[in-house]
């Protein structure tokens, strides 16, 4: 005989787990939108491709969805779809006015500003207790934006935010409530030149990888949002030359004494030359990849890289950034472009990050591509000094 468990119980308990939440739709006869509010979704296979979820076998709103069709489209929330969420989940009817969708090939809602979707035909129901097991062939499947999914944990709403970045960083929750604001610029951006486009803080002595947009166009290139490099040159140029004096000190107090002269004169040169041209440059591919992948690895305890090999790996990367002569014939491997965003107060916030293409590209390709970074984060510093309160200023 089954023990008996108090209902309250298994629902606190089992609350402990957070999940997604998803909207499930499809169209009934009269093209009118139906679906459920779901947390209970669940990739199940790949080969064939089965997604599944597990709607009340009382649930009205999943009467609806099977009489409707025998498709139906996974919606996945972003953190900023509370109110659809709320909305979907609740017993209204036209529980769907007033939100936005698109027809998605099979003929199933798609909502505007779902972070992904998944069009399935229903391959099996199996019972299982009230519930029923729904499982889905996948027909078709795309990811809208990449912003963050709406998270469900203990009845409360959230988003997702790295463990790196959760660690009490104050000053950096701080600048997160502006990157919300430039981030549609970031992803106009991304977009224009089919590449990623990161923000970074300074939080402390280290650059922290606070934002994506776009697609990687890079296939070697660490930036998973969280990740933290040292703040040593030749990277964070742009806070050096754009921040203030004492952070421009800070940085050039960690060219290492090992650093041939050469090269130290170099980087001593580089916050005047990015300041001077608005904007930071690294070239060529390989020996940048083999820096950010030392910094990362050093940065996560990884102790195969020692402090001496990081050092290593920035020196190698220092004549490729910035450099003083630019030869505009012939093509080059673009790795990155940077530039300042500033915020309400004037004060640097980020820098942004336009990362090249993985061929080599022409000087007039990387002008341009130069040119629109710099309008993008002057944009987007415009837009943070709007975001403030005239009085607050
Ligand atoms: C975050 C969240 C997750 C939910 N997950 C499920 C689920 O997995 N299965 C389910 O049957 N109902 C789930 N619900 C409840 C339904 O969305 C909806 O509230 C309920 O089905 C309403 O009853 P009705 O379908 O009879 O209209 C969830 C609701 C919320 C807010």
């Amino acid at each position: 005989m089954a023990p008996s468990i108090a209902p309250e119980h298994f629902r606190q308990v089992l609350g402990q787990y957070p999940t997604g939440v998803v909207v499930v739709t499809a169209l009934d006869s009269a093209e009118q939108p139906v679906g459920m509010t779901v947390g209970s979704f669940v990739s199940v296979s790949l080969d064939p491709p089965l997604v599944a979820f597990l709607p009340a076998r009382k649930s009205s709103s999943w009467a609806a969805l099977r009489a409707a069709s025998d498709n139906f489209c996974i919606n996945i929330l972003g953190s900023d779809q509370e109110q659809i969420c709320r909305a979907v989940a609740s017993r209204k009817t036209n529980k769907f006015d007033g939100i936005g969708w698109q027809k998605s090939a099979q003929g199933n809602p798609v909502l505007d500003g779902s972070v992904a979707w998944i069009d399935c035909t229903v391959d099996t129901i199996h019972e299982a207790g009230d519930h029923h097991i729904v499982v889905g062939e996948v027909q078709d499947l795309g990811v809208s934006h990449n912003g963050y999914p709406l998270l469900f944990f203990r009845s409360g709403y959230g988003s997702f935010m790295p463990a790196s970045m959760a660690a009490g960083d104050a000053d950096l929750l701080d600048q997160l409530q502006y990157l919300d604001l430039i981030r549609p610029r970031m992803e106009e951006l991304a977009q224009r030149f089919s590449s990623e486009v990161t923000a970074v803080a300074l939080v402390r002595d280290e650059l922290v990888l606070a934002a994506s947009a776009g697609r990687p166009s890079l296939i070697d290139l660490p930036t998973r949002v969280g990740a933290r490099t040292p703040f040593a040159p030749p990277l964070g140029s742009v806070f050096a030359a754009f921040g203030e004096d004492s952070i421009r000190e800070r940085w050039l107090s960690q060219i290492p004494e090992q650093m041939p002269e050469s090269v130290t004169a170099a980087l001593r040169e580089m916050p005047a030359r990015v300041q001077e041209r608005g904007y930071s440059i690294i070239l060529g591919h390989e020996r940048a990849a083999a820096m950010e992948i030392a910094f990362t690895r050093h940065s996560d305890g990884d102790s195969s890289v020692s402090t001496e090999d990081v050092i290593a790996a920035m020196g190698a990367v220092a004549p490729d950034t910035n450099p003083a002569d630019e030869d505009p014939a012939g093509t080059k491997e673009l790795r990155s472009l940077t530039a300042p965003v500033f915020g309400p107060d004037g004060r640097l916030l980020f820098e942004l990050i336009l990362w090249g293409p993985q061929e080599p590209i022409g000087h007039t390709d990387i002008c341009d591509r130069a040119a629109a970074l710099r309008e993008t984060a002057a944009l987007a510093s415009a837009d943070l000094a709007d975001s403030l309160p005239r009085a607050a200023r």
